[in-house]
């Protein structure tokens, strides 16, 4: 096997617990790589006003794959006042380094599994009038979402300067809005381009051929949002004229979150532009077990990121010993040997989970629905390490 390096980022809080965990694992089925530790996240936002400093960019721009743990942000006022003092006044902006480092490399795809684990308590049940009263329905959906652009594009204004005023006046619809004060306007830009678009379908039927699904799902609203809407689903019926054997199925956003409560188990590979596909993979990841299983990778032509979906978890990041939930990143790890074809491997991880899962025995404070804190374990919870611990026996 060619040794691959990998850039580690695990960020802040819970992100330096679960990361080593999934590093663990990736040893243990014999996955060699050299790992380049980088830093990210709110200590060098402190110190040196910049959350994603250069040397973790030119690592990831040379080495093109990276595992991320978690980042913590905050509004920007603490922000600021977080600062070390020499920074501070010196106008430096916070951004997000996970933003940041989707537009840099133009990590365009972003793919969110939600599968879930037979035996997982936290598992979508419904009623069936049948004799146990209720049926666990078997999901293994995965969100295809547009991760530049769209609703998150970052094109807005509170108090739109004169010449974007101008043009909005010259929509004919903008009419309603043209006494509006400046200071009472808000405005965020849904921006879709085609060729944005064209890969994030193209990434979905490429998905759903690998897998053998019937179709795919795109998710938009163009019967609304004619123009941005209207292109992702002209795009999406365009692509799928390359891919004769796969339907193109077509629903709306708001309609797909009530399907997803009644059916969810009919929908493999769903597409959506940014802000729907966001709310789409945590409304899916929430019937698979929640954030302690939600796994994700930042899929650019170049460079790919994975990481979980969770953030930093800050009051449970100084516990010891820790009791977060690992399998988030390590199905992310999973996914990054998945993208570099290492698939043997990242199987024999996830069949790892599904025994460790379906047996029951050891089961972290969120699957057990306990209250995080220290008083989980002695409740008969399992630490992060132990859950990792109990994945590794299964792989031997
Ligand atoms: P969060 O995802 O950190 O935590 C939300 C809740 O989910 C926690 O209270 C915890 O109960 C649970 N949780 C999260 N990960 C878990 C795990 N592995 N196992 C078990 N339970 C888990 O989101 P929150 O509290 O909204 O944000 C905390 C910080 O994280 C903020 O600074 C936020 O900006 C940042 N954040 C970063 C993200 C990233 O790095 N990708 C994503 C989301 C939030
Ligand atoms: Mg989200």
């Amino acid at each position: 096997m060619a040794k691959h390096t990998v850039v580690t980022m695990p960020g802040d809080g819970i992100g330096n617990q679960v990361l080593p965990q999934a590093l663990r694992v990736l040893k243990a089925v014999g996955f060699e790589a050299n790992y380049l530790p980088a830093d990210i996240g709110w200590e060098c936002w402190r110190n040196e006003g910049n959350a994603l400093p250069e040397r973790t960019i030119d690592l990831l721009a040379k080495h093109k794959l990276g595992l991320f743990g978690a980042i913590t942000s905050k509004p920007n006022r603490e922000a600021q006042a977080e600062l070390k003092p020499e920074l501070r006044g010196k106008g430096q902006v916070y951004y997000s380094p996970i933003v940041t480092m989707r537009q840099r490399f133009n990590l365009d795809v972003c793919m969110r599994p939600c599968v879930g684990f037979p035996g997982n308590p936290l598992n979508y049940i419904r009623k069936n009038p049948g004799a146990a009263g209720f049926e666990e329905p078997s999901i293994d959906s995965t969100i295809f979402r547009q991760n530049t652009e769209g609703m998150y594009a970052g094109i807005e204004w509170t108090n739109p300067p004169e010449n974007v005023r101008a043009a909005l006046r010259s929509h004919a619809k903008f009419k309603a809005f043209a006494q509006v004060p400046g200071a009472d306007l808000a405005v965020s830009v849904r921006l879709i381009t085609r060729s944005a678009a064209r890969r994030i379908v193209n990434a979905a039927f490429q998905y759903a051929k690998k897998r053998g699904f019937p179709g795919v799902t795109i998710c938009e609203k163009p019967n609304v949002l004619r123009e941005t809407s209207g292109m992702m689903e002209e795009t999406a019926k365009d692509v799928a004229k390359d891919y004769p054997g796969i339907a193109l199925w077509s629903t709306n956003i708001d309609a797909q979150l009530m399907w997803l409560n009644k059916n969810p188990e009919d929908y493999n590979v769903i597409v959506a532009s940014n802000l729907f596909g966001d709310i789409l993979s945590d409304a899916f990841a929430g019937l698979v077990g929640g954030l302690g299983f939600a796994a994700s990778g930042n899929i650019g032509e170049e460079v790919a990121v994975f990481e979980p979906t969770h953030g930093s978890a800050p009051k449970y990041a100084a516990l010891d010993p820790p009791i977060v939930n690992p399998i988030a990143m390590i199905l992310s790890a999973a996914m990054m040997l998945d993208h570099i074809g290492e698939s043997t491997r990242a199987e024999s991880i996830r069949k790892a989970i599904a025994a460790v899962v379906r047996e029951g025995k050891v089961r972290t404070y969120d699957m057990l629905r306990l209250a995080g804190g220290p008083k989980a374990l002695s409740q008969g919870a399992a630490s992060t390490h132990e859950m990792t611990d109990a994945i590794l026996e299964k792989l031997n």
